[in-house]
């Protein structure tokens, strides 16, 4: 048993000097109790409710009562160790893999990345096992690989992950599943109408038809995952389909460099910005940030002089249809 306490997976923290272990309940959600007497902290790493008791916290005396369990985590031990470590900012860098790809997902956050020295989007991790090459141009080839590269990097390798951590890393990594998406049935099929974020609506099985024949856009996202690193044969292409190299933020300080590739389109319903310079989405004013586009696959669609498909050439109504079918993604 952890001598810690039931639950608790303990992760080693900066050996050099202050070396010891350090331990995370991950406190999620919080609760106060309605005399503001009982604070309520679901720990999903521990899979507890802890009980503390606030009465004299103003005094520094928060103490907690009781811990009620809510899942056994302990017979998944190699992924609660994968989970801590992707949540907690182990090296006291500021820098866990959460602070830019949030609960696994893209959000807006954005990195400025040496070679080439640029602005990007964080991509969403969700669903991104078997999709390699990773990174703008391709750096790591597996989810390994980028826990091992990234993990350490984000550390400033004070101190390196284990060869153990980065396999429970990865393995956490690659068990981030897309989120159940809305645009579909109960039963998962697609449905006969669906009602898009703008109020129109479209026809997710003309949108198929679509997609597969007049606006060309299989060449480069076939199915199942809708990218082309999907499939060994053809991973790690970085095309230019017109699309925006950057944001046009600090544009001198950034080297342009073409090419991107092409994103997996399952669950591209949850992804906001779109496109690796996040242009779908967002805009700049003044060399301000501002919220371009709150439906940006409509934006990636209409914007004129993309090499990216046919989609300029479809009628308003077939785009709407279009549109219906990449939500059900
Ligand atoms: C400082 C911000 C930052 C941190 C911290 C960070 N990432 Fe990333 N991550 C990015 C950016 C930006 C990209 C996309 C860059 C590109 O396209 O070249 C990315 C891409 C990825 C991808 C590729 C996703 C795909 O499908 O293409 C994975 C996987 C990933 N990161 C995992 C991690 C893990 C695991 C950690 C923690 C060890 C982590 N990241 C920490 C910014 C970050
Ligand atoms: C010649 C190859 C090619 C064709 C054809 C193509 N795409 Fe793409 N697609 C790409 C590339 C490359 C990107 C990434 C561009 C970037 O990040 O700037 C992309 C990005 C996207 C994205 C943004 C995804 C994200 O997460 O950022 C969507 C959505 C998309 N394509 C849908 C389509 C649709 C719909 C069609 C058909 C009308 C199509 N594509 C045709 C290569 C292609």
């Amino acid at each position: 048993m952890n001598p810690h306490g039931e639950g608790f997976v303990p992760v080693r923290w900066r050996p050099q000097g202050r070396a010891g272990l350090e331990l995370h309940s991950g406190p999620r959600s919080l609760a106060l109790s309605p005399d503001g007497r009982t604070l309520y902290v679901l720990n999903r790493f521990t899979g507890t409710v802890a009980v503390v008791d606030v009465r004299e916290a103003r005094a520094g005396n928060a103490r907690v009562t009781r811990q009620w369990p809510v899942v056994d985590v302990r017979s998944r031990e190699q992924r609660r160790l994968g989970q801590v470590l992707y949540f907690s900012d182990v090296g006291r860098t500021g820098m866990s893999c959460d602070a830019c790809h949030i609960e696994g997902h893209t959000g807006g956050v954005f990195f400025e990345k040496t070679r080439p020295m640029r602005i990007y989007r964080s991509t969403t991790a969700l669903g991104s096992r078997d999709t390699p090459p990773y990174f703008t141009p391709a750096s790591t080839r597996s989810l390994a690989e980028t826990a091992e590269t990234v993990g350490g990097r984000n550390r400033y390798h004070n101190p390196d992950p284990l060869p153990s951590e980065v396999e429970a890393l990865a393995l956490y990594t690659s068990l981030l599943p897309t989120a159940p998406n809305p645009y579909r049935g109960e039963d998962g099929a697609p449905l006969e109408t669906v009602t898009l974020p703008d109020g129109r609506t479209g026809h997710p099985v003309k949108g198929l038809a679509l997609f597969e024949g007049k606006a060309r856009c299989m060449a480069c996202h076939p199915t199942p995952l809708f990218t082309l690193d999907q499939d060994p044969s053809t991973r790690g292409q970085y095309q230019d389909v017109g699309t925006p190299i950057a944001l046009p933020l600090r544009l001198e300080q950034q080297q342009l460099v073409t090419g991107a590739a092409p994103p997996s389109l399952v669950g591209t319903w949850d992804v906001w910005p779109l496109l690796t310079s996040a242009t779908a989405g967002y805009a700049v004013q003044e060399d301000r940030l501002v919220v371009g586009s709150r439906f940006p696959l409509r934006t990636l669609l209409e914007t004129p002089g993309l090499s990216h498909g046919a989609a300029q050439e479809l009628t308003a109504e077939e785009r709407d249809d279009l549109l219906a079918y990449l939500l059900t993604l």
